[in-house]
């Protein structure tokens, strides 16, 4: 998977990829991030890339001629396959909330370059000229779609095979499993009072497993976020107990 930013700031990236998962996965080949400077596709010596709005009001907006002319450098550079195939992400506050499902559209991509917005926004002609998609993580406002990209970038290598080391870990983990993950323990079995369940240290692994995934799973999500129930894949006795 080849990610490609398209950003005024591109010192963001540095060192972001170069620890842990990623920097491994980025060291091995699985997952490589090029990062376009917006700046050097501006017309002045100053490199302008933001102006007034028309029509008035509080903020500079990132112009239009230069993040088109970084993105078509971008897709020139690569391999001629399809590039109307190439997901563009525009981030932005304003876009499809990023999910588990566009993670999984995305990670199927080999290529996919994410524009990363700045000051008041964007052009408007990028949004609906250029970007293909354009994905917030959250209803909040960032100063700047960086933060936003890397997210993205993280999220979306944990689905490239071999990036985390087993494939059943990926797709049991929190959320992605459409619940909430069970709680996790490790040695010591007693921390300040605080002991680890009993039933974990059972080797009844029927147990277990009913253990994490009804009482703990289950009613955590129920708990705390039910609004992943609507969409969890849930068994015939997961919704009885529900139910209940
Ligand atoms: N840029 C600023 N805020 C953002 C957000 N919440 N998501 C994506 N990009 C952003």
């Amino acid at each position: 998977m080849r990610f490609h930013v398209v950003t005024l700031f591109p010192e963001a990236f540095e060192g972001a990829t170069s620890y842990s998962i990623l920097g491994r996965a980025v060291h091995r080949g699985l997952v490589s991030v090029t990062v376009t400077d917006i700046r050097k596709f501006t017309f002045d010596r100053h490199g302008t890339a933001d102006d007034y709005q028309f029509g008035g009001g509080p903020g500079m907006v990132m112009k239009p001629e230069p993040i088109f002319r970084a993105v078509e450098d971008v897709l020139e550079s690569l391999p001629p396959e399809e590039p109307d195939l190439i997901p563009i992400l525009l981030m932005s506050p304003q876009g499809e909330q990023l999910n588990q499902r566009l993670i999984d559209e995305l990670a199927v991509a080999p290529d996919i370059v994410i524009v990363c917005g700045h000051y008041a926004g964007v052009d408007e002609r990028i949004r609906t000229g250029l970007a293909t998609h354009e994905i917030s993580i959250g209803d909040y406002v960032l100063t700047g779609g960086e933060l936003a990209a890397m997210v993205v970038i993280d999220a979306v290598s944990r689905f490239i095979p071999d990036v985390v080391g087993s494939a059943e870990n990926v797709h049991e983990d929190s959320i992605t499993s459409g619940l909430l993950q069970h709680p996790l323990y490790t040695r010591p079995v007693e921390f300040r009072g605080m002991t680890t369940p009993e039933v974990l240290r059972s080797g009844n692994h029927a147990e277990i497993a009913r253990w994490r995934g009804r009482q703990q799973s289950l009613e955590r999500t129920l708990r705390l976020r039910p609004d992943l129930l609507r969409f969890a894949e849930l068994s015939n006795s997961d919704r009885i107990y529900l139910e209940q």
